[in-house]
């Protein structure tokens, strides 16, 4: 089938924000090849530009501000389609569409099987020399993309979708007005695509939701989908992101302790450690509540990765309360933390309900405290590992060179080795002797190459293929 009425349009597709947007991108490639389209890497060769945004702090949406204002210069030197897709389509349509000549359409994260009619009616009145904006951003109770097999690139990890939207309501996020009410995917169909990756050589597969652990259908529940996902041949490690802290049951941490192919990492966003904060955070959880569930996690298993998100400086957060997220952070001593800013999202109950009445110089000082000490405790928790041997699964070359390779330990650690003569290929899993560690990444020797065949998809050490 052609794309329209000209002959096929090359889309090129930019991607912002957390790793269900990467899997969007991965479904929406599939929806317009399937509809003739062609896809290209090269943004000079595009006839369609497409952005799917994130919306869920401001520096998120400054990005794409930025690109965009880049996009008006490229517009202005040929016949050019430029959509916006998913979070800030979502939330932003009225400011998208008044003051951005520029967009030509804009799609919801429920909204991508309308995108080839969008492209087409926008690129068949840009041929008319007419300017109309297309719009869909209604949010389904329903879509779960099931029937679309996302184009993956080949790689070492696969995401899948297992449920989409949240029904959690926490007061500063953004993401329930954008992505909509809570469903979660038949069983069926996420063993069916696990299968299918496993079959293409993929090694990992991350299970993906906004509340990933929420997950239900019928009598399945998401230690029920963990494990028959990990129990999937060919599949070594299963990872899964985000959870919330309430949906912990006992079969849950279990099958994450237990399995061997589930990874030994749970991310765990705790976001403050105040209790006032917290009750108006509308995080369901009090500080002592989330410390029993480290308790038991670490009593299971005293080697688990644990990691965070924190938001600092929150609608009316005293010094006081500050302090009882610094000393959370000393307490429970994960080995990463994402800290961030807070910052008042567009319709969100916190934008609604509470002033945003932290100085900026005393969000900033707070967030600089916690990186600060969270950077030293990251360097002694990585400086545990010094002398071990871990197993690691080789994604490609190092970020800063490529004599490097670099790979991910269970607790999704990254490892970098010198490659030297060593060949190792991405998907391969490799031994690693730790001999030195800064706070983002343990220092190895490679002891071992021979446990693991080089799966199927795997090209060269040459590429970071995936994230
Ligand atoms: N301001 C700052 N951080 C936020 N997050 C979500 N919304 C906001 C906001 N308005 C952070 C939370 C969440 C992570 C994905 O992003 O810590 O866990
Ligand atoms: Fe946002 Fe809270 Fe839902 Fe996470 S659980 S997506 S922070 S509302």
């Amino acid at each position: 089938m052609s794309a329209g009425s000209g002959p096929p349009r090359h889309v090129h597709i930019e991607t912002f924000g957390c790793q269900m947007n990467e899997y969007d991108s991965e479904l929406v490639r599939a929806l317009l090849k399937r509809e003739g389209f062609l896809l290209t890497e090269d943004r000079e060769r595009a006839d369609v530009i497409l952005m799917n945004t994130c919306a869920i702090r401001e520096n998120a949406h400054t990005k794409v501000y930025t690109h965009l204002a880049d996009l008006k210069a490229l517009k202005k030197t040929r016949p050019l389609v430029v959509g916006v897709l998913g979070c800030m389509a979502q939330n932003l349509k009225e400011e998208l569409t008044k003051q951005e000549p520029l967009v030509d359409l804009l799609a919801g994260p429920d909204s991508y099987r309308q995108l080839p009619m969008l492209i087409r009616n926008a690129a068949d009145a840009q041929e008319l020399g007419e300017h109309v904006k297309s719009l869909a951003v209604d949010l389904s109770e329903y879509e779960t993309y099931d029937d679309i097999v996302p184009s993956r690139i080949p790689g070492v990890n696969a995401w899948i979708a297992v449920m989409r939207g949240c029904d959690n309501f926490c007061s500063f996020c953004v993401v329930p007005y954008t992505r909509g009410r809570e469903r979660s995917r038949e069983p069926q169909g996420i063993l069916e695509e696990a299968s299918r990756v496993a079959a293409e050589g993929f090694k990992q597969i991350t299970l993906l939701g906004q509340n990933v652990n929420s997950y239900r259908s019928g009598d399945w529940d998401f230690a029920r989908l963990l494990t028959a996902v990990a129990d999937i041949r060919g599949i070594e490690r299963v990872r899964f992101t985000s959870p919330h802290p309430k949906d912990f049951p006992a079969s849950l941490l279990e099958a994450v302790v237990f399995h061997p192919n589930i990874c030994k990492h749970i991310h765990l966003p705790v976001q403050s450690g105040n209790d006032r904060i917290l009750a108006m955070m509308n995080r369901t959880y009090t500080r002592a509540e989330y410390l029993t569930l480290v308790e038991r996690i670490r009593s299971m298993n005293s080697r688990i990765v644990l990691t965070t998100d924190i938001i600092a400086g929150f609608c009316s957060e005293t010094d006081e309360e500050f302090a009882h997220t610094y000393r959370l952070l000393e307490e429970v001593r994960y080995h990463s933390a994402f800290i961030f800013l807070y910052s008042e999202r567009t319709n969100t109950i916190a934008a609604r309900k509470y002033a945003d009445d932290v100085a900026q110089e005393i969000k900033s000082r707070r967030v600089t405290a916690l990186v600060e000490l969270q950077r030293r405790i990251s360097t002694e928790r990585n400086r545990e590992y010094l002398g071990e041997t871990l197993p690691v699964l080789v994604e490609g070359d190092a970020k800063k060179s490529h004599l490097q390779a670099m790979g991910k330990s269970d607790g999704n650690i990254t490892v970098v080795w010198e490659k030297g003569n060593v060949p190792c290929r991405p998907g391969q899993m490799v031994a690693c002797s730790i001999y030195d560690a800064s706070a983002s990444t343990l220092y190895a020797r490679v002891t071992d190459l021979s446990q693991h065949s080089t799966p199927k998809n795997a090209q060269s050490c040459t590429k970071i293929v995936q994230p």
